[in-house]
């Protein structure tokens, strides 16, 4: 299988943080590309016309993308460990949490297209702002309802929680996020040292 990513994607790292916890990281090989709305990689177009990272190409051509069907597909390629619980409370749980923090991903790649890629001119701060707001209250809402009950729970709605405290530490390192979310804070510091995590960092 071939996986189209960037290292710096949070939404390429779900996917490789779910390969290497399934023990299928072999089975892939990665194929590096910079890809932007206004400069899209051609051949990335080919396999997803939306020209979005991450995209999985199986063994007989077809694609598959985008994250949230990747990893749901590495999951089911084998038994054990399952990351996207079957059915009931915990599916629905785990896959909240999967919104969430794709959410705080969606939204912290916004703020970097709108302050890296746009124009200085074209640049609207209130914008920017309101994404930001839509990371701390993710984050807020983690640390006050959900962070307490992680333990040493590892899903697709915990990974992509991770991912997205990766993104913000590799990106936006001056925000602080840590300071007034100690349970989500000490919970990362040992999540962030499995195998899985520590060979899929950005800065790595
Ligand atoms: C980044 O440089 O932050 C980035 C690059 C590719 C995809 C997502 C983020």
């Amino acid at each position: 299988m071939k996986l189209h990513s960037n290292p710096a994607s949070p939404f390429g790292r779900k996917v490789k943080v779910i390969a290497y916890e399934k023990g299928l990281i072999d089975r892939i090989s990665l194929h590096v590309l910079q890809t932007t709305a206004v400069g899209p990689d051609l051949g990335l177009v080919a396999d997803n016309p939306l020209g979005k990272i991450p995209c999985l190409v199986l063994e007989d051509g077809a694609p598959l993308y985008d994250s949230r069907v990747i990893c749901e597909y590495l999951d089911q390629l084998r038994e054990a460990p399952q990351l996207f619980p079957e059915s009931g409370p915990d599916r629905w749980d785990a896959l909240r949490l999967q919104a969430l923090g794709d959410g705080i991903m969606d939204a912290a790649l916004l703020v970097r297209y709108e302050t890296f890629l746009r124009p200085e001119a074209l640049r609207w701060s209130a914008w920017v702002d309101g994404q930001l707001d839509k990371v701390h209250r993710g984050l807020d809402r983690i640390e006050t309802v959900d962070a307490s009950g992680f333990g040493g729970r590892v899903d697709i709605g915990t990974i992509a929680i991770a991912c997205a405290l990766g993104y913000l530490d590799f990106r936006f390192a001056t925000m602080g996020w840590r300071e007034t979310r100690p349970g989500l804070a000490e919970w990362f510091e040992t999540f962030a040292e499995r195998p899985s995590m520590q060979s899929t960092r950005p800065d790595a």
